[in-house]
């Protein structure tokens, strides 16, 4: 029976106002009518649809689906569900694309039907991300039901505990107790997650395999839209080895606190301990210093005491002689008179030298080439030796008069002790001093025989002498150096070729 009018209205209304996009087509794929929701999903008006052939209608987004139309057509097939990505209005949708034939009329027609999925396809897109997110995620993801049995674990929590979601689905978390912890923290556990608020504290836990290990968890309650308790959710993080670093570390830091304790007194006895040998080290530089100051004195004494005793044998001698003039026995006298000054004016220089704060005093070349002349004159005259000087009478120079005339002295002592292994040479000894814009230069110039190029870098070393034992200590040219170097500021240098050596002196100013 064919429909009455009214239903047929009923029908039409039903058709315009649907949801869903329909389109009507005859056998060849010619469109016999469009309802409004097809028009706005290819966003064309009515007019366009009708009598217009359905793969005329050209829409990039539909392209695949018409070929697919015009088979089902051609093979009187009807076009199996799939789904259809649309850009209506420059905004995605979804659609749900199905076909089939009607018998409603002497003729067959094709109904393609297009049916909105877009929020549900939305929600399913939303919930993928976060299911990758939980399967990919670095923690462990819990959730139980109501009463805590378990519905839910992700792939962590099975790396790290070795419950597969399998052996884990229908268990109660608790199969992870190690037993080690109170079980009051359980209680705060409940009682905080049923009150809809977040649980956040650290389980001590035991793996399938029994080894335990450390978790930090937030746990708490999924409601749904009316805010009833559906589930119960734990994020949980592994941190054992946070837990070894600081138990190494609390450790560490009890046997530092001790080590503390200890160390003050153990620093106090350090100190002591170093105070007691400051004390020996300072006594034994004193020693060391006190020795050399008197083999330096004796070796300054080596050369008046041996004029002194000569002459008190020379003066025994000429007491023989009757009519003996006065003044030669006076004039012997003021020589052992100045020797002996010298000596004791050695005793005060070296004691000064050892004193930082001793004094400079102006002097001038004159005098002191003078007292050298006079005190060397008794092993000068023993070797026959001349010795001149060569130098501008008024030069002076702020600094230790005596040491310099020591040093002098030294230099003239040893050209005096060459020239007795080359007796029978022109004995000579010149001293010359020059002035230069920031320093004196004296040179002390022998003709006895030269230095051997081997042993010329020796010279100067401590106790290093070519003399034998009872002749020489090997200090003087040591001595010497130190002098110049360290209350002079300067330098003294040698150079010997074929006879002749030459000793140079640079004195700042
Ligand atoms: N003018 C010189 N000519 C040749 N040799 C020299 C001369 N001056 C120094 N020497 C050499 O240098 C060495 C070291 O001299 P130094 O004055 O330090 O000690 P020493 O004269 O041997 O002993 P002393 O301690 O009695 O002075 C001497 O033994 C000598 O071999
Ligand atoms: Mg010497």
């Amino acid at each position: 029976m064919p429909p009455t009018i009214d239903l047929i209205d009923q029908y039409k209304y039903f058709f315009q106002s649907s949801v869903d996009g329909f389109l009507v087509l005859d056998e060849n794929g010619v469109i016999q009518d469009a309802n409004p929701k097809a028009c706005s999903i290819f966003e064309q008006p009515f007019a366009f649809f009708l009598q217009t052939s359905i793969q005329d209608v050209s829409h990039e987004d539909f392209k695949d689906h018409l070929k697919k139309i015009d088979t089902c057509l051609k093979s009187k097939k009807d076009l199996e569900t799939e789904e259809i990505k649309v850009n209506i209005n420059n905004e995605t949708s979804f659609f749900e694309l199905k076909g089939g034939w009607l018998k409603l009329q002497q003729n067959d027609q094709f109904l393609i039907t297009l049916r909105d999925i877009t929020k549900a396809e939305l929600v399913e897109r939303e919930f993928k991300k976060i299911y990758t997110a939980v399967i990919q995620s670095p923690v462990s993801v819990v959730i139980t039901d109501t009463k805590g049995k378990i519905e839910y674990v992700n792939p962590k929590f099975s790396e790290l505990t070795g419950y597969s979601l399998e052996e884990a689905m229908g268990k109660n978390p608790r199969i992870l107790k190690s037993g080690k912890q109170d079980s009051t923290i359980y209680q705060q556990l409940w009682d905080t997650i049923t009150q809809k608020q977040v649980w956040k504290g650290e389980f001590h836990n035991l793996k399938k395999n029994g080894e335990s290990y450390w978790e930090s968890a937030s746990v708490s309650a999924i409601v749904d839209e009316k805010g009833e308790v559906t589930h119960y959710l734990a994020v949980k993080e592994d941190i054992t080895k946070q837990k070894e670093l600081e138990d190494a570390l609390r450790e560490n830091m009890e046997k530092l606190s001790d080590f503390n304790l200890n160390l003050e007194s153990k620093i106090q006895e350090e100190i002591e301990r170093n105070k007691a040998k400051d004390l020996l080290i300072a006594q034994q530089t004193r020693y060391a210093q006190m020795g050399e100051i008197l083999n330096m004195i004796a070796h300054q004494w080596k050369q008046p005491l041996n004029a002194i005793s000569a002459t008190a044998t020379e003066i025994s001698l000429l007491s023989g002689f009757k009519d003996l003039p006065v003044e030669v026995i006076q004039d012997r006298m003021k020589f052992i008179e100045k020797q002996t000054q010298y000596m004791s004016d050695i005793i005060h220089d070296f004691m000064d030298f050892f004193r930082p704060d001793k004094e400079k005093q102006e002097f001038r070349f004159k005098e002191t080439f003078e007292n050298v002349k006079n005190i060397g004159s008794y092993f000068l005259k023993q070797q026959n030796t001349t010795l001149s000087f060569d130098f501008d009478e008024n030069l002076s120079l702020r600094g230790f008069k005596k040491e310099l005339e020591q040093v002098l002295i030294n230099l003239i002592s040893n050209s005096c002790a060459a020239f007795e292994t080359k007796r029978g040479l022109d004995s000579h000894i010149r001293i010359k001093a020059e002035e230069k814009s920031d320093a004196i230069i004296l040179s002390v110039i022998d003709n006895a025989g030269g230095i051997p190029k081997k042993i010329i870098g020796k010279i100067f070393e401590p106790y290093y002498t070519t003399k034998p034992k009872d002749k020489g200590t090997g200090i003087g040219l040591y001595m010497s150096k130190q002098i110049i170097e360290k209350s002079f500021g300067g330098k003294i240098e040698v150079e010997s070729e074929g006879e002749t050596t030459r000793f140079d002196i640079t004195l700042p100013k």
